[in-house]
């Protein structure tokens, strides 16, 4: 579903991703994984067009570097960055509207979805972003990306800040999003968690992809269970 090659991306001249390659396959949830600052929320950055990249980027047989952000959204690709980052003045139905703009038509059904995998979300719908607790702005941040009606969803570091419950659900609401057809990209510190939630892993050190595997291969390596894992 996204192919991508010899990736480099950085910030004015600092390069942060070096060469990196890997692939997404239709359906499945893929975890990144790897230390802080190795460069994961960058990579997100560069596949959602807010930071530029040379190599390639190509999702569903279409090269879309270069692209502008709404028009990477437009083909089906939704970031909930790290840090949530949802509407803090505007209300749970506001922040929703915000995130169906592209597609208004199917403003209800996605709705109708997003309150039934979070029902606290229905039940403060009135409530200022703001003013919810870090788990409730986190569901409204992925609701609030649901309602653009992503094929691939980018989610960065979703259960950072949470307590274990809150993190227990997220990771429950991701196991649904992806039974109802969404393929899912997961940036996680959580390594264990995430890698026992997903299909495929890859482990990402200082910008490049250094292991990969299934969840379960990843969990047991013992690289990664010395480096994340404090075995
Ligand atoms: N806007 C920016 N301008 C300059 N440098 C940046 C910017 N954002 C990130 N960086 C740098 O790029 C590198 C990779 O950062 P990135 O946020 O991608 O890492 P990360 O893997 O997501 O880390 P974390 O687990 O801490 O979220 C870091 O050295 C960081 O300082
Ligand atoms: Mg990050």
């Amino acid at each position: 579903m996204l192919e991508i090659c010899d990736l480099n991306a950085g910030y004015d001249d600092m390069p942060v991703l070096k060469s990196l390659s890997l692939s997404i396959v239709e359906g499945e949830v893929l975890s990144i994984v790897g230390n802080n600052g190795a460069g994961k929320s960058t990579l997100l950055k560069a596949i959602s067009g807010l930071v530029r990249s040379t190599g390639s980027i190509s999702f569903r047989g279409t090269r879309i570097n270069g692209l502008k952000p709404h028009a990477i959204v437009q083909k089906g690709i939704v970031h909930v960055p790290e840090g949530r980052k949802i509407f803090p003045e505007m209300t749970v139905d506001e922040n929703l509207t915000m995130g169906a703009f592209l597609n208004p038509k199917e403003y209800r059904r996605h709705l109708d979805m997003v309150f039934s995998l979070f029902p606290r979300l229905s039940e403060r719908r009135k409530q200022l972003g703001g003013t919810m607790s870090g788990g409730e702005q986190q569901m409204l941040a992925i609701a609030r990306g649901l309602m653009g009606s992503p094929k691939l969803l980018m989610l960065d570091e979703p259960s950072l800040g949470l307590s274990p419950l809150f993190t227990e659900s997220v990771f429950s609401s991701i196991g649904e999003i992806s039974r109802s057809g969404v393929t899912v990209l997961l940036v996680e510190q959580n390594v264990c968690q995430s890698l026992e939630a997903s299909d495929r892993g890859y482990v990402m050190e200082t910008g490049s992809i250094v292991l990969s595997g299934t969840g379960r291969e990843l969990i047991e390596n013992p690289q990664v269970k010395r480096a994340f894992l404090g075995m």
